[in-house]
């Protein structure tokens, strides 16, 4: 039976909107946003209101942008809007193209922005959405003419708010300042900082499965769960973002942003709705839960690690430092492991594991609850010495479900025993529609919906809890080394062995 919670009805199409997209010609335009705004036009969740207006500094007409789009789409995204030859319908893309126009624009520039209050005046809308889609680096300088120019004045009639995509900061001091330059010229309200985990299905099934199962709420505490990990691998390197990465690294690409968030949804208290104000305010607290390390506990919790020359999928790779526009002797990591400790009744000395790399063995992004070995005085005399550990091993990617690991009688005169896995795979009980994630959080961010983007005082607690790691580093940034195809160096086994413990086998 299929059983619907009626937060708010997702079926309306959005309102009327003037949706601008700076940084129009990048990579998240055309690979992610313009996709998924297709897959919302596809699915009737955008009316013939929206208007989307790429912004850049590149001259290109109207038209030119549309069909820049569509060729992209039909030719190197086909498999984010559909199977097969149901891939870009002509008709569904011409009536978003309708509302496709651009606007060539210096972001430093003021006469840019009166542009965009023409077009929106133009518009019959009073109602805007400001996407930065950019390099970090413009996010201030952006909202600052934003609020200049008088674009997020709010009527009671319509609505202006701001999109912000990651990274948002650097450590926890650029964090702070961005936001206070936020929250100087509009509202919390008005920001929607976006993490695309919170777009995945996996992700927010977290939250509806824990709290929507009673049987969970039982054992999901320090005296059944002894520890938990939290692992994004990736086989990928860094592609062509080599002099992004550079100065980012593994910790402040994929840590204080999608792993907390993976690691709030786990850990956080239930909230007393499913609405922006609960769900954030319970994120919030548990990020901020987060032991603060001293410096050498930093350092003796945390692994860096870079890659080597290896094989990923019998592939040969090159190692990190001879990736394009990576430094030949390049000390940034591309792997990061770390055990963080969360104070609170729930969770007080349950080890929260978290690791992530590049060119990993598998692509693999799970959660493992490792849970306390039952009290076995019962199996004395019998052949079973040791109980074997159990897991719920929640995957959020690429399959997608929840497998619970129980302990089972092998049949025989013997009392042996024996792993044995329950079971659910999205794939099996539900039709997944290609999608890149980002539709929900589109279509939330134009209905006005908060709940899966980041506050201000979670980003800000996700970089508190990062801090000690950024301080230790700077002291001391010994890189472990690890083979393409490996799952990161030998240092991070050591990180759980200390604890008695092991990581999860990947894929
Ligand atoms: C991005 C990081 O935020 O997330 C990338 O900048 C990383 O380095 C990516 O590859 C991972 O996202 P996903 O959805 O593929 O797990």
């Amino acid at each position: 039976m299929t059983q619907v919670i009626r937060r708010k009805s997702k079926t309306e199409p959005a309102p009327p909107t003037t949706l601008f997209l700076f940084g129009a010609h990048g990579d998240l335009v055309k690979r992610l946003l313009m996709p998924a705004l297709y897959n919302l036009k596809r699915d009737g969740l955008l009316g013939d209101g929206l208007r989307i207006i790429g912004v850049d500094h590149n001259a290109i007409s109207d038209e030119g942008f549309a069909n820049k789009l569509e060729d992209f789409i039909r030719n190197e995204a086909a498999a984010k809007v559909g199977k097969g030859d149901q891939a870009l319908d002509p008709q569904v893309w011409a009536r978003l193209a309708k509302g496709i126009s651009y606007v060539q624009g210096d972001f430093l520039d003021d006469s840019t922005y009166q542009a965009l209050g023409a077009k929106i005046a133009a518009s019959g809308t009073g109602n805007a959405v400001f996407y930065l889609a950019t390099a970090p680096r413009f996010f201030t300088e952006v909202v600052r003419r934003l609020g200049a120019s008088g674009l997020l004045a709010e009527s009671p009639e319509s609505f202006r708010r701001v999109v912000i995509e990651k990274p948002f900061g650097s450590d926890l001091q650029t964090a702070e300042a961005l936001n206070s330059c936020l929250l100087k010229v509009m509202t919390e309200k008005q920001i929607y900082r976006i993490d695309h985990y919170l777009g995945k299905e996996t992700v927010q099934n977290i939250l509806v499965s824990r709290f929507s199962n009673s049987l969970f709420e039982a054992f999901w505490n320090n005296h059944y769960i002894d520890h938990v990990q939290i692992t994004a691998a990736e086989t990928v390197g860094v592609e062509t973002r080599g002099s992004f990465y550079e100065h980012t690294g593994a910790l402040r690409d994929m840590v204080p942003n999608h792993l907390f968030q993976l690691l709030a949804m786990v850990a956080m208290e239930p909230p007393a709705a499913f609405g922006a104000d609960a769900v954030r305010g319970e994120k919030a607290k548990v990020v901020g839960a987060i032991r603060p390390w001293s410096i050498e506990e930093a350092r003796a919790n945390s692994v860096r690690g870079q890659y080597t020359a290896g094989e990923v999928d019998g592939k040969p790779m090159p190692g990190y430092r001879q990736e394009e526009k990576v430094a030949p002797d390049s000390n940034t990591e591309t792997y990061v492991a770390l055990k963080v400790m969360i104070d609170n009744w729930r969770w007080v000395g349950v080890p929260f594991y978290l690791r992530t790399g590049k060119r990993m063995s598998v692509r693999d992004t799970e959660i493992v609850i490792c849970f306390k070995p039952a009290p076995y005085a019962q199996f004395r005399d019998t052949e079973v010495d040791e109980l074997e550990p159990t897991y719920l091993r929640i995957q959020i990617q690429p399959n997608e479900g929840m497998w619970f690991d129980l302990l089972a009688k092998r049949p025989g005169q013997a009392l042996k025993m024996d792993n044995i896995e329950l079971g659910f795979a999205y794939k099996d009980f539900f039709e997944m529609q290609p999608s890149t994630g980002y539709e929900t959080l589109i279509y939330d961010c134009l209905t006005g919906d908060q709940t899966l983007f980041q506050r201000a005082d979670n980003i800000e607690n996700g970089w508190r809890a990062v801090q000690p790691f950024l301080d230790a580093w700077q002291q001391d940034s010994t890189l472990q080394n690890y083979a393409a195809g490996e799952n990161g160096p030998q240092a991070a086994e050591e990180l759980l062995a200390r604890d008695g413990r092991v990581w999860h086998g990947l894929g």
